[in-house]
């Protein structure tokens, strides 16, 4: 089946399986950024943003995107550095599996809610496992990095 979106920006046209998930449709087209951890909505590496909002890939149909905006991270290079410089001050850049996703999450948050409170932004990055740190530092990144500090 034919489904047309927008990915980052651009008309997109894929052929894709009637049951085939979107982190797959991703990743076969060449969206690498898009990561499969556990296949099974439980790790949140394979988030992706769908009309701003973020969704697990994985367990997120491709046929639900027609007519849609698929954001990965590729759209938001620039913020993601941004990001990813305040991890590296904090110690929270280890092997970075889980990093497009927080990227992603952080980059909706910003709009979604400007102001967060400290358990807000837990409540919103709850869902991105990793592997290897303990989430203060990531925590205290994105904290520095949402006030502008
Ligand atoms: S790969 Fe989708 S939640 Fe883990
Ligand atoms: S830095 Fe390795 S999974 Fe998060």
């Amino acid at each position: 089946m034919l489904v047309k979106f927008k990915l980052n920006g651009v008309d997109v046209e894929l052929n894709v399986k009637p049951g085939e998930y979107l982190l797959d449709s991703l990743r076969n087209y060449g969206v690498k950024s898009v990561k499969k951890g556990c296949d099974a909505s439980s790790c949140g590496a394979c988030t992706v943003l769908v009309d701003n909002h973020p969704v697990l890939s994985c367990s997120y149909l491709t046929a639900r995107v027609e007519g849609k905006e698929v954001t990965t991270v590729e759209a938001i290079q620039e913020e993601a550095a941004k990001l990813s410089e305040y991890f590296s001050k904090e110690g929270a850049d280890q092997c970075g599996f889980c990093n497009s996703a927080f990227a992603l999450l952080i980059h909706a948050l910003k709009h979604e809610n400007p102001h967060p409170s400290d358990e807000e932004i837990k409540d919103y990055i709850v869902g991105n496992l990793c592997r290897c740190t303990g989430y203060q530092s990531q925590f205290k990144a994105i904290k520095a990095y949402l006030g502008g500090k």
